[in-house]
């Protein structure tokens, strides 16, 4: 029995290869930012309320104006399909069929038009930025041609950091997948070598928010920047005119040493605007991850490896069943906080230990 997010993983390590496990479970370097958005979560207490009479408890809420059945969505992960022959595809069938939103990543197995016609709820499009301007512009009305609902820039990634897993198992994608949103391009593959050296060639490592002010310029779509840690950025870039920011270091994965993202959440909700919303990811395994994050000023979390695992496990079923289980357990230790909505959850619940 699948009970928590720790066993879709221990079903997930034994059915996929060892490099494709190892890719989607690594961090950069040391590993020790990635191992810090674990060790974050355990670092607060929830100051439980009694006696609150709460019987109904309503999960729901909205991100840039769609509305989402839970605060749980799904991070951009790349090559989906080293973890089912569905893809992206059945990754966005099961999350949108839980009524949360998918973000598709620019480095998916399964084209951008296809995933957007199969999902029954919103998908976002996550942008990596090519060195040829032509190619990142091409991407850009691609996604708003097939139906994406925004555009979700990720800056926390100039150059791949080494992952030490995939150096020694010396990482590429398995014969048979392709990056299909680059199809005919001359960008589909990663030419026999690893993702890092893709990444060297192809993506602009001196992306600036020069950048930011040209995308958000180029799109009548909402842009969400991805990847930020300090409240100097996030302003910045609301300033320019971000929507909305995901509060991650990557899931660890590119500069080891950044700080855990749950302990950023609150000031950088501080320091913007109410208007321009503050997503988060890193670690998150548990519903009450979720509800602690939300305490601190996210309004919504997104879940990277979770996804997978699920999908690893049961393709499309994996994937809502991992979502119908985070979101039973936010619905338990919302009722046991003695909170009836999102919003009622603040940082006076919070206490940090
Ligand atoms: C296997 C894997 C691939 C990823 N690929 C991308 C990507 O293509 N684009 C991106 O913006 N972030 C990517 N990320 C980062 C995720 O969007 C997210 O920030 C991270 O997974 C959240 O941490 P979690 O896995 O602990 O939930 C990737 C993460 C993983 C684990």
């Amino acid at each position: 029995m699948l009970v928590n997010m720790h066993d879709f993983e221990a079903v997930a390590a034994a059915k996929l290869s060892q490099p494709a496990y190892d890719y989607y479970r690594g961090g950069a370097r040391d590993e020790i930012s990635l191992r810090r958005n674990r060790q974050a979560f355990s670092e607060y207490a929830l100051h439980y309320k009694v006696l609150a009479g709460v019987e109904q408890i309503d999960l729901s809420t909205s991100v840039l104006g769609m509305p989402v059945s839970m605060p749980i969505l799904a991070a951009p992960t790349a090559f989906h399909g080293m973890a089912d022959a569905g893809a992206e595809v059945a990754s966005a069938r099961g999350v949108t069929a839980e009524g949360s939103c998918f973000i598709l990543s620019t480095l998916s197995n399964s084209p951008m038009e296809e995933v957007v016609q199969q999902a029954s709820g919103p998908v976002l499009f996550q942008l990596y930025v090519y060195k040829d301007r032509g190619i990142t512009r091409e991407l850009v009305q691609r996604a708003r041609a097939a139906g994406a609902r925004a555009l979700v820039l990720t800056v926390d990634a100039p150059v791949l950091a080494v992952r030490e897993k995939d150096a020694r198992n010396h990482f590429t994608l398995p014969p048979g997948l392709s990056l299909a949103n680059l199809t005919g391009t001359g960008k589909e593959t990663l030419e026999g070598s690893g993702l890092g050296a893709y990444v060297q060639r192809h993506l602009d490592p001196s992306l600036s928010f020069k950048d930011l002010e040209w995308l958000v310029e180029q799109t009548d779509l909402p842009v969400v920047v991805k990847g930020i840690v300090r409240s100097d950025d996030a302003v910045q870039s609301a300033k320019i005119g971000a929507r909305a920011v995901v509060v991650s270091n990557h899931g660890g994965r590119q500069l080891d040493h950044s700080p855990a993202t749950l302990h950023c959440v609150q000031r950088i909700r501080q320091a913007l605007d109410p208007s321009v919303e503050v997503w988060m990811d890193g670690g998150v395994r548990r519903g009450a991850d979720a509800l602690l994050a939300c305490c601190l000023g996210a309004r919504v979390v997104l879940v990277g490896r979770p996804l997978l695992w699920g999908l690893a496990a049961a393709g499309e079923a994996g994937v809502r069943q991992v979502f119908q289980t985070l979101r039973a357990e936010l619905n338990e230790a919302m009722l046991l906080l003695g909170c009836s909505r999102l919003d009622e959850l603040s940082p006076d619940l919070v206490e940090r230990v």
